[in-house]
């Protein structure tokens, strides 16, 4: 350990201790400070009994794939505390030495939190906090997502002084600030989905537009967000071949990935105009693609002659075409990399027609499976008291979902990614419930 490191040890040794001597003059400096840094952002890292010495050690903190998407935001500068989620003591406080960053130092923690920032001591001491989800959860933070300017100038001066930290304004800005209707505060990213039912309500997140949604089949931009997380790392390459309005474009920039966008009729300078049919790029170069393609001739995106939007999806020319696209997505993807397609199904003049599946059958002559998921359609047309009336009148079901293909472009002969093991469980049903004496209890 360095000498550094054992002097932080210490003072985390000390640091209740800490807190109780400062004095009310270094409350109003701390005050004072946190209202001059305007523009703060604040984010909190965790850490667990078996890790929290390794981050104080190397003044690295590092998380994992599930918390990834945070790394991408943090700024040098920006405040950041440590929360041992174990003992839920949370330490502050510190500032980011560096941009969040995949891997600054790779042998931390034996590469199991890889997305990590270099912190350096905001203040003389490092101190602790107990009890820290209490304080937390009062003042409206959750560890999950970065603190905005509000949280980080509270967190900062409660950790000035805990016994002086003066509440009132912090209750006026948590009622000022915006919540959902369940009461929490609106959350700036989507959270990453868990099951195979993916269902947001807004096309758009945050405070910037991603894509927009006056295009005819915009895509709702979590589930590009959901497909970056989960398989790309930052700078990674990203390409959309039918970018429509660039939804891919504006998602991956805020998420620090590099993309290229093509469609067939550019509507920003961005997107390269191109037929996607014919992709303008190297074999194994890319490390996602994403396609949100037309479902068939029924939204008219624009007249240029080649746009596959002109052919009827009740014709094998049209999944012709798409397998067309679908082969030179195989062929720029990198081995063991992942294609996500959204399609859905069509349902026009009495007669459904199963796009998705089609559709699903042409890519399995390419590539593997990763999963399928069903993604709820909230914001179309249909969604109307008309409809409604419509489809229980005539007897028809109006679209509800659309579908999103995983698929994957096999590994070959490369190497796999060493993965962390998975331990598998079945669930068994308990004897006592199948008994009957428990049923009629
Ligand atoms: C559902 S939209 C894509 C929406 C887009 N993801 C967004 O969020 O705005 C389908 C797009 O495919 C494009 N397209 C149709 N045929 C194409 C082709 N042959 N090559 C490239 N793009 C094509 C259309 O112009 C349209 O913009």
């Amino acid at each position: 350990m360095s000498t550094n490191g054992r002097r932080l040890c210490l003072n985390v040794g000390i640091l209740a201790d800490n807190i109780k001597l400062i004095t009310v003059e270094r409350v109003n400096e701390t005050m004072a400070e946190a209202q001059q840094l305007s523009t703060i952002k604040g984010h909190i890292f965790a850490c667990t009994k078996t890790s929290e010495k390794e981050c104080l050690d190397r003044m690295v903190f590092g998380t994992n794939k599930i918390y990834a998407h945070k790394i991408n935001r943090v700024k040098t500068g920006d405040k950041i505390f440590l929360l041992n989620v174990d003992t839920d003591t949370l330490y502050g406080s510190f500032t980011a030495s560096s941009d969040g960053a995949f891997n600054l130092v790779p042998e931390a923690w034996n590469g199991k939190y890889p997305y990590q920032v270099k912190v350096e001591k905001y203040e003389e001491t490092i101190k602790t906090v107990e009890k820290a989800s209490k304080l937390l959860s009062k003042m409206g933070i959750s560890w999950k997502e970065s603190l905005d300017e509000h949280q980080t100038r509270f967190l900062l001066a409660y950790f000035g002084n805990p016994h002086e930290f003066d509440w009132g304004p912090l209750i006026a800005e948590r009622f000022g600030t915006k919540r959902d209707k369940t009461g929490k505060m609106e959350s700036e990213k989507p959270s990453v989905a868990s099951t195979t039912l993916w269902d947001y309500p807004k096309q758009s997140y945050g405070k910037t537009p991603k894509g927009s949604n006056k295009y005819a089949g915009v895509t709702p931009a979590f589930i590009i967000y959901n497909l970056v997380q989960r398989y790309t790392e930052p700078n990674d390459l990203v390409v959309d071949p039918m970018a429509g309005s660039g939804t891919t474009l504006d998602v991956c920039k805020e998420e620090g990935r590099r993309c290229i966008a093509y469609d067939i009729a550019s509507t920003r300078p961005e997107i390269i105009q191109n037929d996607a049919r014919k992709l303008p790029l190297p074999d194994n170069s890319v490390d996602l693609i994403f396609i949100d393609s037309p479902y068939g001739d029924n939204i008219k995106y624009n007249e240029h002659p080649s746009n596959i939007g002109h052919i009827s999806a009740e014709t094998e020319e049209f999944y012709d075409e798409l397998e067309a696209v679908m082969k030179e997505c195989y062929r720029i993807l990198k081995p063991g990399k992942v294609l996500g397609w959204l399609i859905g199904d069509q349902w026009v003049k009495k007669k459904f027609t199963p796009v998705g599946f089609k559709v699903y059958e042409r890519l399995c002559n390419h590539f593997e499976t990763v999963d399928m998921i069903c993604v709820v359609r909230r914001s179309q047309s249909s969604n109307t008291g008309i409809w409604y009336n419509r489809a229980i009148r005539f007897n028809f079901y109006l679209r509800g979902f659309k579908f999103l293909f995983i698929m994957r472009k096999s590994a070959g002969d490369q190497k796999p990614e060493k993965k962390r093991k998975v331990n598998w469980d079945y669930y068994e049903r308990t004897k006592k419930l199948l008994t009957p004496e428990k049923i009629t209890e």
